[in-house]
């Protein structure tokens, strides 16, 4: 009797803004806290960085941080730029707006590898309107509390439908 064997294999995802200070670590302590909240720990790896490496070890912006520590996200990332490997460590490259989205697939190494760039609106179903997460660098606090809103519901649609993929 043949067997077929169903087994989640880890899910590895990295999220990608500019400065790698607000969105795209936040986003990965969003998507961390749904996995947990989930009992999905084991499954999912997140990570995060940025297009451009000027803030390289910092900790998250300060008003992302205090945003964000509002909703219970504790957000410890320091910023790194993204790297060659990281097109082959991750399965899936989920980026914050269309200029994070042409520059992460521009330094993409084979085709293969740009086929794991992903826009983060793409998972949205509470803000079906929504094109991009803007960068809230600029903007006052409802620009870090939008930020936060997409996240959580980008975030839930991505868990949910990696969560669907099964692998035989
Ligand atoms: P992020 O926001 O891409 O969401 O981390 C920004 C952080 C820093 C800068 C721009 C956007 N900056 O110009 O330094």
């Amino acid at each position: 009797m043949i067997e077929f064997l169903i087994f989640a294999a880890m899910k590895k995802v990295l999220f990608v803004c500019l400065g790698n200070i607000c969105r795209s670590p936040a986003a990965e302590e969003v998507a961390r806290s749904i996995a947990a909240e989930r009992g999905l720990d084991s499954e999912f790896r997140f990570d995060s960085a940025g297009t451009y490496g000027g803030h390289s070890g910092q900790l998250p912006d300060s008003r992302m941080r205090a945003h964000a520590r509002r909703r219970g996200y504790d957000l410890t990332h320091r910023a790194r730029r993204i790297s060659t490997s990281d097109f082959f460590d991750f399965d899936l490259i989920v980026t914050m707006d269309d200029s994070n989205f042409d520059d992460v697939r521009e330094l993409a190494p084979s085709p293969e590898t740009e086929a794991k760039v992903v826009r983060i609106t793409d998972f949205v179903r509470q803000h079906p309107w929504a094109t991009c997460v803007p960068d809230p660098y600029y903007e006052g606090a409802e620009g870090f509390e939008n930020v936060l809103d997409l996240l959580e519901d980008a975030c839930n649609g991505l868990i949910d439908s990696l969560q669907n993929q099964k692998t035989i």
